[in-house]
């Protein structure tokens, strides 16, 4: 066996994902997504994705351990995301978390997604400093955190989104605008094309007597679509990429400005941006100008690692191994709204939960 390997597995959302990590070293991964079945309708359809993930759960998990070079005989823990997420897609990934951690006699970790999208920075830029500010900013959550180390310590939240997350603005925006299913990256392409001051969208929250470091998405959603409804009948169409490089302007605006004053006002140096938002250009641009400017290091990570992936899970889990922390039982339970207080998520079949 090849001493401390972690295998983590996502199967959160629309992406199966597998990784393998060692010493906080990426050792391989494999990805495989439905994204393409969720397209017609949309949005992801959660029985869709959970049928996905069957199809591809032993096959993502094989490619990652060849692509490592090592066998299930190396693999010295298991990691999974146990929340939050959708239900079904939730199950299994557990399932086949707990089926090879008993069958391999090797602890079994839950993880929470975020904390594994926190993690994921660490595989390309090294151990987080203690303490750091960090932007998540996904599909389901944009929050500001104040996180000190991340697995044996509670993470402090400083501010989160009251309403729609930033990833759920541009998909559902983008569905208005006419532009495919995941919005986020089809507004970032339609925006090389357009002018960010095009359109003034508000920037929500950011009065003085605003609670400066949550977010609100849902008006400036509104104010795209009643954008968008006011021009579709001018000649020429709607200028698309105008819309969407104005709304990636006002996005990245105030993500940018409150991450940047959190990092001021708590005298933290160093800012990480994650999530499947910080592989937006024009966030990782602006949040770069910014950090400069008020003398804060940025860390971003690369764009694979920023949307849902298994490596980020293995990352948690070998953190949590690291750290001697306890093994979740084998009767886990996923807990599929779970709030982000710890990086380990390991409630057991208690009632209420929904066990396997
Ligand atoms: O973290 P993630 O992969 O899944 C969740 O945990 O939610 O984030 C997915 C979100 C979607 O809303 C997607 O539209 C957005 O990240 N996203 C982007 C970009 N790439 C993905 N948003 C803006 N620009 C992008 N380039
Ligand atoms: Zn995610």
């Amino acid at each position: 066996m090849v001493q401390g390997v972690v295998l983590g597995i996502e199967s959160s959302c629309d992406e199966t994902g597998a990784g393998l990590v060692r010493d906080g070293q990426l050792l391989g991964q494999a990805l495989a997504s439905s994204m393409d079945e969720h397209a017609r309708f949309g949005g992801v359809v959660p029985e869709i994705a959970a049928r996905a993930h069957v199809h591809a759960i032993q096959q993502v998990i094989r490619q990652a351990l060849d692509e490592a070079d090592l066998t299930f005989g190396d693999v010295g823990a298991v990691a999974v995301t146990t929340g939050p997420g959708l239900s079904g897609a939730l199950q299994i990934g557990v399932a086949a978390a707990k089926s090879l951690a008993y069958a391999l006699g090797v602890p079994l970790h839950g993880v929470h997604h975020l904390a594994g999208h926190v993690a994921a920075d660490t595989l390309e830029h090294g151990p987080l400093p203690d303490p750091c500010m960090v932007l998540i900013v996904s599909g389901g959550h944009t929050s500001l955190l104040l996180v000190r180390d991340l697995v044996r310590e509670p993470i402090l939240h400083l501010g989160d989104t009251l309403d729609d997350a930033a990833g759920e603005c541009f998909d559902k925006v983008a569905r208005v605008f006419g532009l495919p299913y995941p919005g986020g990256p089809a507004i970032d392409r339609a925006a090389r094309q357009g002018d960010p001051a095009a359109v003034s969208f508000p920037r929500p929250l950011t009065g003085p007597r605003d609670a400066p470091y949550d977010f609100s998405f849902s008006g400036l959603k509104t104010a795209a679509a009643r954008w968008a409804e006011s021009l579709r009948d001018v000649a020429g169409g709607l200028p698309v990429a105008d819309g969407a490089a104005s709304l990636q302007e006002a996005v990245a605006d105030v993500l940018t400005r409150k991450a940047v004053a959190a990092c001021t006002e708590h005298g933290v140096d160093t800012l990480v941006v994650v999530g499947g938002v910080a592989a937006n250009s024009r966030v990782r641009r602006l949040a770069q100008e910014r950090c400069d400017a008020a003398g804060i290091s940025l860390r971003v990570p690369p764009m694979k690692l920023c949307t849902d992936n298994g490596a980020m899970i293995a990352a948690v889990g070998d953190l949590l191994v690291r750290a001697g922390s306890p093994a979740a039982p084998l009767d886990v339970s996923i807990d599929p709204s779970a709030p982000l207080e710890f990086a380990a998520l390991q409630p057991s079949s208690a009632p209420g939960r929904v066990a396997l």
